[in-house]
């Protein structure tokens, strides 16, 4: 049984949760851990495999012998595919297409859940992804779903040159049966669309030591 705090960021494709996440843990001194670069990390080698992510007998069949493992880097969470730390090929237009397909299997939300649950055991996190506040860490008292407006959404993916079909993959996160996005219901709902980055973690580190006095 862990006392460190989680803190759960949740939110849909492209709110700016990442970066509000990274920059909370920074402030906070606790470790960032990217969720959604694990389900990323499953889909990118089940395409290198040659395995359909839409296949989950496939998929779950594959699961035991992945050489994936999911470490630290500094302060941040990574995920190595045999002793090498992915990076690029997690935002890849045919990872962005088959993310939820890989995520929506129960077996991979099983496996990946308890090692997001295992960083926290010894210490403290700032984790983002779906299914934080509802499913990983219900019992948080520290729970935050970031959004924006899509046309907001869809501008910053365009900036960062990335090809991703946002609002497809909302649809897709939201519609699952297993640990679909939604928001914890004690969780405080943070529309950052007119909001810069500074003000919505200076609101949310706030509320943070607000809980925590
Ligand atoms: O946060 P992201 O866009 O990198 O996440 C990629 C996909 O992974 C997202 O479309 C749905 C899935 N995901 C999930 O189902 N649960 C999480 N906790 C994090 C991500």
């Amino acid at each position: 049984m862990t006392t460190a705090p989680a803190i759960a960021i949740d939110g849909p494709a492209a709110s700016g949760k990442s970066t509000v996440a990274k920059r909370i843990a920074q402030e906070l001194g606790f470790t960032f851990i990217n969720t959604g670069a694990m389900y990323r990390a499953v889909t990118w080698y089940c395409l290198q495999q040659g395995i359909d992510p839409n296949d989950s007998n496939a998929v779950t069949a594959a699961l035991p012998n992945i050489p994936l493992s999911f470490g630290r880097d500094g302060a941040m969470s990574c995920v190595l595919c045999e002793g090498r730390i992915l990076g690029r090929e997690l935002s890849e237009t045919a990872t962005n297409n088959n993310v939820s397909a890989i995520a929506a299997i129960p077996e991979v939300r099983e496996l990946l859940v308890n090692r997001q649950r295992q960083y926290n055991e010894t210490e403290a996190v700032v984790m983002e992804g779906r299914d934080i506040g509802t499913v990983v860490f219900p019992n948080s008292p520290y729970k935050y779903f970031v959004t924006a407006s899509e046309e907001v959404r869809t501008a910053r993916r365009a900036a960062e040159g990335i090809n991703d079909s946002i609002a497809e993959r909302d649809r897709k996160d939201s519609s699952r049966a297993c640990a679909p996005l939604t928001q914890a219901a004690d969780a405080l709902l943070v529309d950052s669309s007119d909001m810069s980055i500074d003000e919505v973690v200076a609101l949310i580190v706030a509320d943070i030591h607000s809980k925590s006095n």
